[in-house]
């Protein structure tokens, strides 16, 4: 791998929008200015970056206070001999044009404004700046040639997979490059008896599960929107499924990745797909969750698992949160395998009752789901509806046949446009924290308590069983005050997640708006660990910049 090298450019301490609710769109034009800019910028406060020319080691030191300070080289980089002022007289973009045209294609690149912008954003409230250029790679070798190109002059690269992001990853900050890797979606090397699977990055989780349909396999990690698995695997996706299955993190054995300057590895190393090792750093897990700033990932070998013999859901209501919250708990202290257990408060079930003309009580409500054969989900479902009752539970309203099923999920899918309903004409933005489950009730309870406060319509669903849930924030775009009330609002709900051993993200990863909260949750020393790791891998700060760190 690279050392860092000295004419790293600085893509953050200037110029960038930190207010991710009021981000000016963008233009060719802008982007060029915003160069100059910020050239203009590192020229008279030189002291706003750093070299890099430091070699990669933590040096421990006595603070005055006693406590260990790491010392990594930052990531922030001195601007190069070049400027960009002098490049764009140069005519870069053009000649930039014509080599990635010499890779991928006349149709593997476009400069269209309508292009750019539906590239530039993603399902969030994060205000959309659009990348410069789009190129659609055919394969890991055009994502290396593209790469190169883009490290030799410098230029943002900004992996873009379904766009189905709610953190504004995709927003390209600084304008550049957005890889779109919806070309490469083939799936590869199924080994059905070793439950694993390779994919290119253009694959969706949906397109793997039909094409899993006759092997009696399946992929279970759902996050609601049919996104690839190489974009849930660079945001750390998870979902219903998770208590059972696991989040991405438990779900990627290998990846293959392209560096900011074309270098193309195996994180586990080249056809490593064993179920465990002790070799080495996990380097796969570095890569989970690093949100296009580390690589871009072309290639994800998965775990598969056996599609269950038999599926029933049931629908429980509670008397309070702190009951369906008990009930979560003990059911898994029972040890039961439970599949899915979400939780939805008294608005959203109402909601969600008017959207899909269901009667459920408008209570706290649980919706279950057991997974296994039918002689172990006899028990399993015995137990647990012992436990509910236990704790004031009403009777399980079931679901067995795969049409009640299906309905019954629908309406818990459809809960964000449920919410939607609730206020129509307005936005909806979900917040997304995790807190240990026994904190749950608390948080909860305070949060709503926060939202009757200050007029807020948020709903509450949550993967119960991992302790993280959203407010699916519903609110009126063109009202400045209501904008800042939830801008504040979540902020507020994040903090009180760190309060109590918490995450500010459970699933939808740091992006734009969760940066200065990823440093709260962190602490220095782990966010300097941090920026010394993304200055190893991509030393100029071109893989996505303005994003997690
Ligand atoms: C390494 O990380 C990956 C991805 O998070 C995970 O699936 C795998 O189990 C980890 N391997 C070990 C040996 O911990």
């Amino acid at each position: 791998m690279r050392k860092p090298g000295r004419e790293a450019l600085e893509f953050s301490a200037t110029g960038s929008c930190n207010d991710i609710w009021a981000c000016p769109t963008a233009s060719l034009f802008g982007f060029w200015l915003s160069h100059i800019i910020w050239f203009a910028c590192a020229l008279i406060a030189p002291g706003v970056g750093h070299t890099v020319g430091v070699p990669v080691q933590m040096r421990e030191q006595r603070a005055v206070t006693g406590a260990p300070a790491l010392s990594l080289p930052s990531v922030k980089g001195r601007i190069g001999k070049r400027s960009y002022a002098e490049r764009v007289r140069g005519g870069t973009l053009e000649r930039v044009v014509l080599a990635f045209r010499a890779v991928v294609g006349d149709d593997g690149v476009s400069l269209g404004a309508t292009v750019r912008e539906q590239h530039g954003k993603d399902e969030s409230m994060h205000s959309c700046r659009a990348p410069d250029v789009v190129v659609w790679p055919r394969s890991v070798e055009e994502v290396s040639a593209l790469a190169k190109i883009c490290h030799h002059h410098r230029l943002p690269i900004i992996p873009f997979g379904t766009g189905t992001g709610l953190e504004g990853g995709v927003c390209a900050m600084k304008g550049g490059v957005c890889f779109s890797l919806r070309k490469m979606d083939r799936v590869l090397d199924p080994h059905q008896e070793d439950f694993d699977v390779t994919v290119e990055p253009g694959v969706t989780r949906k397109t793997l599960n039909t094409y899993l349909r006759d092997t009696g396999l399946w992929f279970p990690v759902d996050p609601g929107a049919d996104a690839s698995l190489c974009g849930m695997a660079a945001t750390s996706a998870s979902g219903t499924n998770a208590v059972r299955y696991g989040t991405m993190r438990e779900n990627v054995l290998n990846l293959e990745v392209v560096l900011a300057d074309g270098t193309i590895f195996h994180t586990a190393g080249t056809g490593r797909r064993s179920r465990k090792t002790s070799a080495g750093y996990n380097l796969t897990n570095l890569f989970v969750g690093s949100e296009g700033t580390l690589g871009v990932l072309t290639k994800a070998t998965l775990r598969l698992y056996g599609v269950p013999e038999t599926v029933v859901s049931a629908v429980c209501s509670f008397p309070s949160v702190q009951a369906a919250v008990d009930s979560t708990v003990n059911v898994l202290q029972a040890g039961i395998p439970i599949a899915r257990m979400e939780f939805l408060d008294d608005v959203m079930i109402d909601a969600c009752n008017r959207y899909s003309t269901l009667s459920y009580p408008v209570s706290p409500t649980l919706f279950l789901e057991f997974h296994g054969s039918e002689r172990s989900l006899e028990e399993q479902v015995s137990i647990t509806e012992e436990i509910t009752r236990g704790n004031g539970g009403s009777d399980f309203s079931w679901a067995r046949d795969a049409e009640t099923r299906a309905r019954l999920w629908k309406a818990r899918h459809d809960a964000w446009y449920a919410a939607l309903a609730l206020r129509p004409g307005c936005k909806a933005y979900s917040t997304d924290v995790c807190v240990p489950i026994s904190h749950l009730p608390q948080i909860i309870v305070e949060t709503k308590e926060d939202l009757t406060k200050n007029h807020l319509t948020g709903p509450i669903a949550g993967h119960v069983g991992d302790g993280n849930f959203h407010c699916l924030m519903v609110l009126d775009p063109h009202d400045a005050d209501e904008v800042q009330r939830v801008h504040h609002f979540t902020e507020r709900l994040a903090r009180r997640a760190l309060a109590l051993d918490g995450t500010c993200t459970g699933e939808h990863g740091v992006g734009l708006g969760k940066r200065a909260l990823l440093r709260e949750e962190m602490g220095p020393l782990a966010m300097e660990v941090m920026q010394g790791l993304k200055a190893t891998l991509d030393p100029k700060n071109l893989m996505n910049p303005g994003k997690v760190l």
